[in-house]
């Protein structure tokens, strides 16, 4: 008889939980948890509107996108210097460790840093320090995706990505996120056009909040080979067909997604959904420090919402690393890892 994978419904989380997986969505200023935006604010003598760590942490109830966004800027403000960045990155990665992370693709903000005076060395170097380090320490890859910040203009992305050259090498593509109503992809046409031509990879958030028609500019405009986030693709079935025609991977955030509104409930968020009309989905935590939960919280939590089983997992898991920006030997590393460990599970 073939053997086949066998977890007791009891047994799932311990099986999701020690899955070997990949987080390509994590936005690293949204990894900053309350006790260190505290720490560095009193290093770095910056005043914050907040008296305490849990008055700061009450404020985190969300409408939407963009009162997510204002608070998640202020926090952003206590990072200053490169070892600010170094220790925002490391606290990540030692909780991307125990979440049995093997391959972590890390967008950063860096308009929201140079706009306030920080170069964009202390940015980029520091977590690129931080990724080294986990690299030779915790055994996991590091890859870094600088992210444009869609509200501000085109000449603002320019710039930065001018300033950026000086670090080719030290990340491996480019990303769109921030206020995505308003600020389609094809604000950026021509931006994304000459990453491409320096070889950097493509993504964008499409289709978190903003239509589907943001879906299909961000792939036929900015040519990205990833949508981060991607939900509402199952408003527009001639939409699905393409991304399934050419396998583009949707980097879906369930917790973020309650926590901004996308969806009333995770019984009601279209994971399922999506996985069922065979889109390359992943699951990914987007801002763990503020939407409640980093990545192995993001799959017990959706699995018990909707029902999902260890079969689903590890769809999910071979999808995250299919959809990174690994090397094809990496890859198959990965896979191994991912085949030996359901060997274990089987009966
Ligand atoms: N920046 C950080 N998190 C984001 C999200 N969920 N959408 C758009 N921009 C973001
Ligand atoms: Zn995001």
């Amino acid at each position: 008889m073939p053997s086949h994978l066998q977890v007791a419904p009891e047994q799932l989380p311990g099986f999701l939980r020690g899955l070997p997986k990949a987080e390509l969505h994590i936005h690293i200023e949204g990894s900053l948890e309350p006790e260190l935006i505290f720490a560095l604010a009193a290093r770095n003598r910056v005043s914050l509107p907040y008296a305490s760590v849990d008055e700061l942490r009450a404020a985190y109830a969300f409408s939407d996108l963009q009162s997510f966004l204002d608070i998640y800027y202020a926090g952003a403000s206590v990072l200053l210097t490169e070892q600010d960045f170094f220790e925002l990155g490391w606290a990540y990665l030692l909780r991307a460790k125990a979440d049995n992370i093997l391959h972590t693709e890390l967008f950063f903000d860096p308009q929201t840093h140079t706009a306030r005076g920080v170069p964009i060395a202390y940015v980029i170097d520091g977590l690129r320090r931080a990724g080294d380090l986990a690299e030779a320490e915790l055994g996991i890859k590091v890859e870094l995706i600088l992210c444009f910040l869609r509200h501000l203009d085109e000449a603002d992305a320019f710039k930065t990505l001018e300033a950026a050259t000086r670090h080719i090498g030290k990340f491996v593509g480019v990303g769109l996120d921030s206020a995505e109503r308003g600020n389609p992809p094809e604000k950026f046409e021509r931006v994304f056009k000459v990453a491409r031509m320096m070889d950097l990879r493509l993504v964008a958030h499409a289709g978190e909040e903003g239509p589907p028609a943001y879906i299909w500019s961000a792939l036929d405009v900015l040519g990205v080979e990833r949508i981060d986030h991607g939900v509402r693709a199952l408003e527009d079935p001639a939409l699905v067909q393409r991304l399934l025609k050419d396998q583009i991977p949707l980097t879906v955030c369930p917790l973020s997604n309650i926590k901004l509104r996308v969806f009333d409930t995770l019984a009601k968020h279209n994971l399922r959904a999506l996985l069922e009309a065979g889109l390359v989905v992943t699951i990914n935590s987007d801002d763990p420090a503020y939407f409640g939960g980093y990545l192995n919280q993001n799959y017990v939590d959706t699995f018990a919402a909707l029902g999902l089983e260890a079969r689903h997992a590890v769809t999910l898991a071979d999808h995250s690393f299919r959809a990174s920006f690994a090397s094809a030997a990496q890859k198959s590393a990965y896979t191994e890892r991912l085949q030996a460990y359901c060997a274990g599970w089987m009966k």
